[in-house]
């Protein structure tokens, strides 16, 4: 059993079912009125300026109708919200799935049939999967080249880079990446030297008849949480020291720093950075450096480790789709002579798969 009233500051206090209450504030329930004098119906944006309205703004008026609350304003404003809104708002309660750590333990990888995610149903699952372990596998896809671009912009706009909308992962002379040998690739994140860091790659697989040429996946997530709880030391000097990561070609030269493992202000997982043939950490004092060679050397080695390490063969007419600010990748080596291997892959941002899933289950809610 919910109740309502208003305390001597003129907030209003919900009490839920004698087990939580919150104190809100006038202004703030002002804000989310969201009756068409207050917000446009068709794209939900405001229609006044929140700054403008009275500072000594009063609630004249409330009751508390089921989960209805109906609210006057000093300001002859009034409307209805929702509690559940509410409370999903102080709560910040979130829709889209939290992550997932995994290990080198699936029963079934998440790999989808891409003829039926023409169904909204199916789209909406691969795209909480991809949430949940930031990778998922796209099977059943076209082995023409440009299908990296098509399913990309399905999903929302491609980010364009210097090596262009798409980049063609061949083998090739005189490369001005790794990448474009058959040379293997331990794990690692694509393009730490940018600015900002391209959220999501997409690799698609026209041919891969080589001998090797395996991918791998792994969880950069997982093993910075593993870190937290079994060394602290090499848990906070990956995420306390500076490292630049940087490109150079015949055009343009690129640089930006960043830690190995990012938190965010309150200590929560943020972000991975890997790329051990383009990172030069900051001048340090020898003992420190000391610990974060160490450090390093351990990430590396649980980066490359069976425990956390997901390894599977591409086949032409498949991609995979990964947070590129949380799994790393690579390949085993391969034999050009063997046999022909071709991938294309793109960059799109989280907005696309973040903003396309919000959309689906809105949707899906309001039905
Ligand atoms: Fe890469």
């Amino acid at each position: 059993m919910s109740s309502v009233s208003l305390d001597n500051n003129n907030c209003l206090l919900i009490q839920i079912d004698n087990v939580s209450k919150f104190s809100l504030h006038t202004q703030w329930l002002r804000e989310r009125l969201s009756e068409s004098d207050y917000i446009d119906s068709n794209n939900k944006q405001r229609l006044y300026e929140p700054s403008l309205l009275n500072e000594n703004l009063k609630i004249i008026k409330y009751s508390l109708d089921g989960n209805s609350l109906h609210i006057s304003f000093s300001d002859g404003a009034n409307g209805t919200l929702l509690l559940q809104n509410l409370l999903s708002e102080i709560n910040k309660t979130d829709i889209i799935p939290l992550k997932t750590p995994w290990k080198n333990n699936f029963t079934n990888l998440p790999i989808y049939d891409h003829e039926k995610l023409s169904n909204q149903k199916n789209l909406m699952q691969m795209l909480e999967n991809f949430q949940q372990l930031g990778f998922v596998i796209i099977s059943n896809i076209s082995k023409e080249e440009g299908t990296v671009i098509n399913f990309a912009e399905s999903l929302g706009p491609v980010r364009t880079t210097n090596f262009g909308k798409h980049f063609d992962v061949v083998s090739k002379p005189n490369p001005n990446d790794l990448a474009y040998t058959s040379l293997g690739l331990t794990a690692h994140t694509d393009n730490p030297y940018r600015k900002p860091i391209p959220g999501i790659q997409i690799l698609h697989c026209i041919a891969n008849e080589a001998e090797g040429g395996d991918s791998c996946l792994v969880d950069g997530f997982a093993i910075a949480e593993h870190l937290r709880e079994t060394d602290k030391e090499a848990f906070e000097i990956l995420t306390q020291t500076d490292v630049l990561f940087k490109f150079t070609d015949k055009d343009i030269l690129l640089e930006n720093y960043g830690k190995l493992i990012e938190l965010d202000d309150f200590g929560n997982y943020m972000q991975s950075r890997f790329s051990g043939r383009l990172d030069f950490v900051t001048y340090l004092e020898p003992k420190k450096l000391e610990k974060f060679y160490s450090a390093r050397r351990k990430i590396f080695n649980l980066y490359a480790s069976k425990e956390f390490e997901i390894n599977f063969r591409l086949e032409s007419g498949m991609l995979m789709m990964f947070d590129n600010l949380r799994i790393l990748h690579g390949r085993t080596e391969y034999d050009p002579n063997t046999g022909f291997r071709h991938l294309q892959g793109c960059y799109i941002d989280h907005d696309s798969t973040e903003g396309k899933l919000r959309l689906l289950k809105s949707i899906e809610a309001n039905k």
